[in-house]
């Protein structure tokens, strides 16, 4: 039998998918989903009165950072030439309604002050908007007396808190605290002051998730008791997604989110295709653990699972990808 010959069995002069794949230039010229740095948003951390990075041990390689930490990473990020950072402050002192979000002098609305004066319109700056890092109880709204997470009274303080981000140099607001109404309210409390034109990124489809867990340490907003399961979504379900997308978008969203990604790829593609408004997937804190874990023990190439994951997310709709690897993946595709 001669090279290229009928090896395999398959029939002569049909197409064979081991003509496109034998060298890497060809696997190159054929690609379908192709990674580049702007793909990437960078979540990142930020906590009040602390002297120097802490590092946050279930998540090798992230830290919770000081003012002066995020702004050099927001320069090598802006270097790296990924697309954004998504915001999420730790502030020294927490209260029941989470005064420390909307305050002026709040660990988060500082930090955004000083980026948007460091970088300008470089990179798009996302804040993300939660009550959880900054109630006492650690639940992302205001309780009722019973202990409930009380919908309305919650949309009004998001809605205090989307004006002070934006106030404060955000370019986009990023609800996640998946309150009904909450992009309705955070859209009209926008056009009531002077953000008619900052966009609303709506984690449209949270699902209540296993894979927050080394998050939690991060931002220190566990649930002091109960979970999330009353307000994030259910991981079985997936018609439910594009209702909460359809909800988000009637509301005033300008672009919506999935999270966790890889364990909700079937949803990824499923709103990718439901949408013509820009689709981002948050690859959370749990997806990037188990790699760093797995790697560190030697049982996986971990460049190569990193970039696999990341060209998944992609392939399966998502424009954009909210990463903890942004910077690192970003440097690999240059
Ligand atoms: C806050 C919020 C969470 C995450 C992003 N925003 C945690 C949660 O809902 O419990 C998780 C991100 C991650 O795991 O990387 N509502």
């Amino acid at each position: 039998m001669t090279a290229g010959g009928t090896a395999g069995g398959a029939t002569p002069g049909f197409a064979r998918g081991r003509r496109l794949r034998s060298t890497p230039a060809m696997r190159r010229w054929t690609a379908q989903t192709r990674l580049s740095p702007a793909d990437f948003v960078l979540p990142v951390f930020v906590k009040q009165d602390i002297a120097d990075p802490v590092p946050i041990s279930s998540m090798p390689g992230v830290v919770q950072h000081t003012l002066d930490s995020l702004r050099k990473a927001a320069a090598e990020a802006a270097e790296a030439g990924i697309s954004g950072l998504m915001l999420f402050g730790i502030p020294a002192e927490k209260d029941a309604v989470g005064s420390q979000a909307d305050a002026a002098d709040g660990i988060v609305n500082v930090a955004l002050q000083q980026l948007r004066a460091d970088l300008g319109d470089e990179l798009v700056l996302m804040a993300d908007l939660c009550l959880c890092e900054y109630t006492d109880h650690g639940h992302c709204g205001v309780l009722t007396p019973a202990g409930v997470v009380d919908n309305d009274p919650t949309l009004d303080r998001y809605t205090a808190v989307a004006i002070a981000q934006a106030q404060a140099g955000a370019h986009v607001i990023a609800p996640s605290g998946m309150m009904d109404g909450q992009v309705a309210a955070i859209r009209a409390g926008l056009d009531s002051t002077a953000f008619t034109e900052t966009p609303i990124l709506a984690y449209a489809a949270k699902y209540a998730s296993g894979f927050y867990g080394p998050f939690r340490e991060a931002a220190e907003g566990a649930p002091q008791f109960g979970d999330r399961s009353t307000y994030q979504m259910d991981p079985p379900n997936a018609d439910e997604a594009l209702r909460e997308v359809a909800q988000d978008l009637a509301e005033g969203a300008d672009a919506v989110m999935v999270k966790p990604a890889l364990p909700y790829l079937d949803i990824v593609a499923r709103v990718a295709d439901a949408v013509d408004v820009p689709v981002s997937a948050y690859q959370v804190s749990g997806e990037y653990a188990m790699i760093e874990a797995a790697a560190a023990n030697g049982w996986i190439d971990r460049q190569r699972a990193i970039l696999e994951t990341l060209t998944g997310i992609r392939r399966a709709g998502a424009g954009s990808v909210l990463t903890y690897w942004a910077v690192e993946a970003a440097r690999w595709l240059r």
